[in-house]
Formats: C-alpha cells, sequence, structure tokens
C-alpha cells in the first residue's frame, strides 16, 4: 500500500475505494515538502482535507463546501492547524471569488464537489486563472463518455470528460457552461491533460497549466 492510500484509508476519504491514490502519488511526490496552497471543493467530513494535510508537511490546505451533505457549521469548525475551510457553491463564481481572494496563488485543486457537469464546467472555467504556472487542477468522478446511467440525464447533456477529450484533440475549449474568456484562458494555458478511466464510477483527470 502506497502512503497515500494509508493516509487515506487512516482519515476515511473514498479516494482510496475509487483507487486514485496511485494517480495522486505520481502527480503529487514532486510537492511533498514544498510550502503549497492546496484547494479542494467538497469538503465533507473533512477526511481528504487531512489526508493532504499529513501527506504535505508544509501546505497550506483549503476547502469549500456549500453545506449540502454536512451543515455549514460543521464544515467551517474543520478549520484549524493547516487547514481552512469556506462556504461556496461551486457554481457561483462570486462565491468562489470570495473564498479565494485571501489566498495568494493555487498549486492544486481538486474538484470532488458534487460532480454535476455544470458545476465541475464553471469550477474549473473560473478558478483556472487562480491555477499558478505549472500547477494541477484534478477533477475527480468523471462521467463517462457515453453516460448511461439514467438520472440527470437532460440537465448533464454536456460531460466534462468529452470537453476534455476534445481539448485533447483539437485544443479547442467546447462547454455551455465556461464563458469566451475563460475558454480563451484556458486554451492558452493547458499544457496537458491526462484522464484515467479505471471504472465507470472512478474516472480522474489531471490537467497540467503550462509552466
Ligand atoms: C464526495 S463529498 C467530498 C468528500 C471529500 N472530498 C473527501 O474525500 O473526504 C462531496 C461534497 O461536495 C459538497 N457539495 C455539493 N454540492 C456542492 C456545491 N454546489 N458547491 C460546493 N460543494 C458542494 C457536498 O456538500 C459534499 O460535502
Amino acid at each position: 500500500m502506497n502512503e497515500l492510500d494509508s493516509i487515506g484509508k487512516k482519515h476515511g476519504t473514498d479516494k482510496v475505494h475509487h483507487g486514485y491514490m496511485v494517480f495522486y502519488t505520481r502527480n503529487f511526490e514532486k510537492y511533498k515538502n514544498k510550502k503549497l496552497n492546496l484547494l479542494e471543493i467538497g469538503v465533507y467530513r473533512g477526511a481528504s482535507l487531512k489526508t493532504w494535510e499529513e501527506y504535505f508537511p508544509n501546505g497550506s490546505i483549503f476547502g469549500i463546501d456549500d453545506g449540502t451533505l454536512s451543515s455549514k457549521d460543521s464544515i467551517i469548525g474543520l478549520t484549524s492547524g493547516r487547514i481552512k475551510t469556506f462556504i461556496a457553491d461551486q457554481k457561483n463564481r462570486q462565491q468562489l471569488e470570495s473564498a479565494i481572494s485571501g489566498i495568494d496563488g493555487l498549486d492544486i485543486i481538486i474538484d470532488d464537489g458534487l460532480h454535476f457537469q455544470e458545476h465541475q464546467q464553471v469550477s474549473i472555467g473560473f478558478l483556472f486563472k487562480y491555477l499558478k504556472n505549472g500547477g494541477l487542477y484534478i477533477i475527480e468522478d468523471l462521467y463517462p463518455r457515453v453516460y448511461n446511467r439514467g438520472w440527470g440525464i437532460t440537465t448533464q447533456a454536456c460531460i466534462t470528460t468529452n470537453v476534455l477529450e476534445e481539448f485533447r484533440s483539437i485544443k479547442k475549449i467546447n462547454s455551455p457552461y465556461i464563458n469566451e474568456e475563460e475558454k480563451s484562458y484556458m486554451e492558452k494555458n493547458i499544457d496537458q491533460i491526462d484522464i484515467h478511466y479505471i471504472s465507470e464510477e472512478s474516472i480522474i483527470a489531471f490537467i497540467k497549466k503550462i509552466p
């Protein structure tokens, strides 16, 4: 078992069960002892924030959650040590902006929030410019390219996985949820996208910004 699997298991994050830790390890090793700023969308009970706090001994760990699954008080109550949490809806650009306004650049952003396509795309469209050059933007629990789970299909038409795959082939961001300015910024600043298809329920993308 690798280090992130064992720290993640101790704190109870489902990233272990999804099989994501091997990919996190591959991408995060170079940051291990760096003084870094990491933001995760989707806090729940804080398991992943505690995992990152333990793995990155010099990291500042920020979390955003709108309080859908845990109360807003319990989200804010997770602020301690090197962890700081904020209440914000990941689909609301103004709320995202006020949450991260005091942070001096982000090295890593992880989206483990609602996993709806619009939410994922609004968040990356808005937040990508706050990522430092060479930084990593990660989206967990992407939908398969052909969506066949049956629920939410009418509002889930534009699948994030396809937006990312299309960028890989034609270098264009084609999304109804990302505005023109954001699209152009992403097209100029995405260096590389790796998508790992572990299973239908476990698809994760690592999007690297140009150094
Ligand atoms: C899968 S849980 C996060 C788990 C956590 N990252 C971990 O590994 O321990 C998803 C979280 O996203 C939050 N969420 C749902 N909709 C959201 C939204 N629109 N904006 C921000 N967070 C949202 C939920 O309240 C929930 O706590």
